[in-house]
């Protein structure tokens, strides 16, 4: 196996599931900060505001705010290259439609990106992840509202010329694309700040949002570029193939349906257009989405570097007995459990070789370099002492950085990177739990909001150290080293 000496690895977080300091230096209320903690299967509640005596668990996080500098002391002794976060947008824009930045949240990254640099780990940042400031979703209803392409655009080209010497590689919006294959409360609001009133089309919604998001991350990308001709922006889709569940037709039209309908970003993102299949679909449903000759040229011109991915899991769909014939229906997805694979604790389908099957799936699509940019296992640790033995979280990275090699190595894949999940403890975004762990380090505090937030180094940490040593050549031998 060879990766290449540039091979960029790393690990993964969002401003909102690590940093805490919520109101820290001016910083505005994000959406994230109006979101109760949920459970396994029991949905985060959004609340109008923040509500005393409501449990929110980003607001203090993992308290990176107050121990970056021990905690990158901690990424740099694992080994990373490079440290995938995104910029808080309510730091830098408290409420989001302000004429000027608020000095405080920009000096944060500052000392954060130099922090990071000074042993040599890359920043890798995500403008928008999850967190857009609340007050444009209260005062215009997030970004079904073309005025937010403003905002955003005014965001990023302050943070660009501000960190341009700091950061090459960026991405425009985590995961755009699940509010499409999982519309529903979560999603639209994570996403596009989307809350649906009574009697309104959710779906028709969800595309306007979208289409706003796509325009300003093109429009991104063109003063990214102004402003530094080397940056690499990139796009962050959800992703995970879509398996028929039988030999049978009509399950594999369901099976492709659904992959259109998760990646038509991607063609918008880097193929500069809509796919002519959802135009149609606008057309047939009467769908005013709203797109102009001149967003149609923005879209043209600002087509991303690279493509940055999320990778978890892969599905199995069949085909109602009544599909419309169109196959688009929404709410209408059978997912069927995969029998040759097995779950996380959370239920998620564990498919290393869904991993390579994405990679090519990408590679064969787009002529553009791909990035890992999150995978991993979210799972119940144990202490023993002050020992996590996580070697289902190793045996769960092992598999995956195995297929990723496959496809550099047998299949041609031009891959620029693998930054795994929640590299530290951290919140989880869909159900605001802390037991949900993803880290190879541990975080002391669970789920009530209770603990030391002491940092604990896991088995996955040394393991991970290891691998990062011999860039990435020697999995199989002697590399499941625990504590020394
Ligand atoms: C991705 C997100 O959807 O998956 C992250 O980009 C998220 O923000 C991660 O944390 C894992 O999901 P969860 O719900 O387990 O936190």
């Amino acid at each position: 196996m060879a990766f290449s000496k540039n091979f960029l690895w790393g690990g993964a977080v969002a401003a909102h599931q690590f940093e805490g300091g919520w109101q820290a230096g001016g910083k505005g209320v994000s959406i994230a900060d109006v979101m109760t903690a949920g459970a396994n299967g029991v949905p985060r509640e959004i609340t109008d505001g923040v509500i005393p005596g409501k449990n929110y668990p980003n607001h203090e996080a993992i308290d990176f705010y107050d121990r970056y500098k021990d905690d990158v002391k901690l990424f740099a002794e694992l080994g990373l290259k490079c440290f995938r976060t995104s910029i808080a947008w309510s730091r830098i824009f408290p409420q989001g439609d302000e004429a000027l930045p608020n000095e405080a949240g920009l000096a944060f990254y500052d000392k954060l990106f130099d922090e990071l640099l000074k042993y040599h780990i890359q920043p890798v940042i995500t403008l928008s992840h999850f967190e857009m400031p609340y007050h444009l979703v209260k005062a215009y209803g997030g970004w079904r509202n073309r005025k937010l392409i403003d905002f955003f655009t005014h965001y990023a080209e302050v943070v660009f010329k501000r960190y341009k010497d700091k950061v090459t590689y960026w991405m425009t919006f985590n995961e755009i694309n699940n509010q499409t294959s999982g519309m529903n409360d979560w999603s639209l609001f994570t996403n596009s700040g989307l809350q649906i009133q009574p009697g309104e089309n959710a779906e028709l919604l969800m595309y306007r949002a979208s289409h706003h998001e796509l325009v300003a991350s093109a429009l991104a990308v063109q003063i990214g570029h102004r402003i530094n001709p080397n940056f690499m922006i990139g796009s962050m889709f959800s992703t995970g193939p879509v398996y028929p569940a039988s030999p049978d037709p009509k399950d594999t039209m369901k099976a492709q349906r659904l992959m259109q309908a998760n990646c038509w970003y991607a063609d918008v993102q880097c193929k500069g257009k809509y796919p002519a299949w959802l135009k149609h679909y606008f057309a047939v449903k009467n769908y005013d989405i709203g797109i102009t000759l001149a967003d149609e040229d923005i879209l043209k011109a600002g087509t991303v570097d690279y493509i940055g991915f999320s990778y978890y899991a892969s599905h199995v769909v069949k085909a109602a007995a009544d599909e419309p014939a169109d196959y688009m229906t929404p709410g209408r997805d059978i997912e069927v459990k995969n029998p040759t694979l097995s779950r996380s604790d959370w239920g998620w389908e564990i498919d290393p070789i869904g991993l390579r099957v994405t990679l090519n799936w990408f590679s064969q699509r787009f002529d553009l370099p791909l990035f890992i940019v999150e995978n991993g296992l979210g799972a119940f640790d144990r202490l023993d002492g002050d020992r996590i033995h996580d070697g289902y979280r190793i045996d769960y990275l092992k598999k995956h950085i195995e297929q990723m090699a496959l496809a550099v190595n047998e299949d041609g894949v031009d891959l620029l990177g693998y930054t795994p999940w929640g590299i530290i403890d951290l919140v989880s975004a869909g159900t605001g739990q802390m037991d949900k762990r993803y880290g190879l380090i541990y975080v002391d505090k669970n789920d009530a909001g209770k603990g030391s937030l002491k940092r604990l180094k896991k088995d996955s940490f040394y393991w991970y150290q290891n691998l990062i040593r011999h860039n990435g050549n020697q999995l199989t031998e002697n590399t499941f080293k625990t504590h020394p």
